[in-house]
């Protein structure tokens, strides 16, 4: 085939060469007759070459040879060897953070292990793209969901959605599309431009339905919003509709409140001091800020979704302006709040929250609180979801040999989400944020290991994914 095109074109250009067609030159010539046959284009698909902007992405033919490529910002140069590509600018200039993928490169992802902290790549070679989500177990396959991100400082607002990929073995990743798009409806509070993180997805055994719950803020809003995104479907790749956003539990108190926050000089009181509440020291340490938002709901950010053992729903979500805990107990269909909630780790300033059961056991993982930067993680444990919840310690071991960061900064990475797998193996999962260029962000996913009430994760450079 590419010898019969390339057949078709100097056949095409040997016609068309300006002589023949006088008094046309060579150049009006090929504006009408050969460019559009024998042009830069066929080049570029010699090579095999694609390019995503939005993505940060140039793939090429595995085909090994030296072809040419164009993309518009920069020309130059791909050199394929041994499945892998090497790239060089001969004019132009590329973005940081661009990544090179080749065909080869797909039949890599195929049934061998992601590298931890490296690019993965689904069942079409391309980069997968889904940061801070999750991964749920249904119908005998696995569901990836994640924020997709573009390049640059761009990608931290959301202009796609949540993107949803499948795998029967945790390895090999199908794109399955856009599981929840964002509106182009500027009005919508799902619409392009909003930020729309750690979205996670469940199954809801009563309704038959696939629920979504992520953090919203609202286009233009910066972070200002603390909302909670709720979308719903009949199938685990969507398309999920979206239903509303929320600030969580209006109108109720937690079920474990104490008596001094309830009552109207707690509420005066709460009023004055949670506009203080961002500053970790001093006043803002001490603000009393929950009370304030009884009435019109709790803010609501990094989140994750937890079904318990006996099918009850629920959203654990950093509250308070970060500063504590709020375990939120979710409707039969899982759709809304029942108005019982419980705050635990007061003024801990737990991001990130990863939640899992083992043995009797809930053990909740967190980072501390400073934006995309990587910080030390924390975990709780308690005997029952409603607490006590008990504060253990890091449980990160290791080094990531990419960066050199151990513990101290989770291995440059967040906790996000921890999967057990059919075969009752743990995963937890993080994110090496990239806030520079978010598409560029990484995964790891490590083992989580139980001994004696304490778990451990332990850096390994290959993904705990293929059993
Ligand atoms: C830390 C959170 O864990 C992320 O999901 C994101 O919201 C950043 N903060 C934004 O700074």
């Amino acid at each position: 085939m590419r010898y019969e095109s390339a057949g078709a074109a100097s056949a095409v250009r040997a016609r068309h060469d300006g002589a023949k067609r006088n008094p046309f030159s060579e150049n009006e010539c090929g504006r009408y007759y050969a460019r559009s046959m024998a042009s830069w284009g066929l080049l570029n698909a010699w090579g095999g070459f694609t390019y995503s902007a939005p993505d940060g992405r140039m793939t090429f033919t595995d085909r090994p040879g030296r072809y040419f490529w164009a993309n518009g910002r920069a020309f130059g140069t791909a050199t394929v060897a041994n499945g892998r590509v090497s790239v060089e600018v001969v004019e132009g200039t590329l973005p940081a953070g661009m990544t090179f993928a080749t065909a080869s490169g797909r039949a890599h992802a195929s049934s061998k292990p992601q590298r931890n902290g490296e690019v993965w790549h689904d069942t079409a070679g391309h980069v997968i793209n889904a940061h801070g989500g999750c991964v749920m177990e249904h119908g005998g396959r696995y569901w990836l969901y994640g924020e997709h991100k573009i390049y640059g400082t761009q990608g931290n607002v959301a202009p796609v959605g949540v993107p949803c990929y499948s795998s029967d073995n945790l390895a090999d990743w199908r794109d399955e599309g856009v599981a929840l798009a964002v509106s182009g409806d500027p009005k919508s509070d799902i619409a392009d431009g909003c930020v729309l993180e750690r979205p996670k997805v469940v199954y809801c055994a009563n309704t038959g339905k696939f629920v979504m719950y992520f953090h919203l803020e609202r286009p233009g809003r910066g972070y200002s919003d603390g909302r909670v995104g709720i979308a719903v479907a009949d199938r685990p790749a969507g398309p999920f509709v979206f239903l509303r956003s929320t600030r969580t539990t209006p109108g109720t108190y937690p079920v474990n409140a104490n008596a001094d926050e309830m009552g109207d000089d707690a509420l005066a009181r709460s009023q004055k001091e949670w506009e203080v509440a961002c500053g970790r020291t001093g006043e803002g340490e001490r603000a009393l800020i929950y009370p304030a938002h009884v009435a019109g709901g709790q803010d609501s950010r990094d989140m994750t979704l937890y079904v318990d053992d006996d099918g009850r729903g629920w959203l654990v979500h950093s509250s308070e302006r970060n500063s504590t805990l709020h375990f939120d107990e979710l409707t039969d269909d899982y759709m809304g709040f029942t108005g019982r909630w419980w705050r635990f780790a007061e003024k801990d300033w737990t991001e990130a929250p990863a939640l899992c059961k083992k043995d009797g056991r809930y053990f909740l993982v967190g980072s501390d609180c400073t934006g995309w930067a990587p910080n030390e993680a924390r975990y709780y444990r308690a005997r029952s979801l409603t607490g006590p919840w008990e504060r253990v310690g890091n449980p990160c071991r290791g080094v990531n040999p990419a960066n050199g960061l151990g513990p101290e900064k989770t291995w440059g990475g967040q906790s996000n989400y921890i999967l057990k797998t059919r075969e009752g193996r743990y995963i937890a999962m993080f994110d090496i944020w990239n806030p520079e260029n978010q598409v560029d962000s990484r995964l790891v996913w490590l083992p989580v290991q139980f001994k004696g009430g304490e778990i451990t994760i332990e850096w390994q450079d290959r993904c705990e994914a293929v059993p």
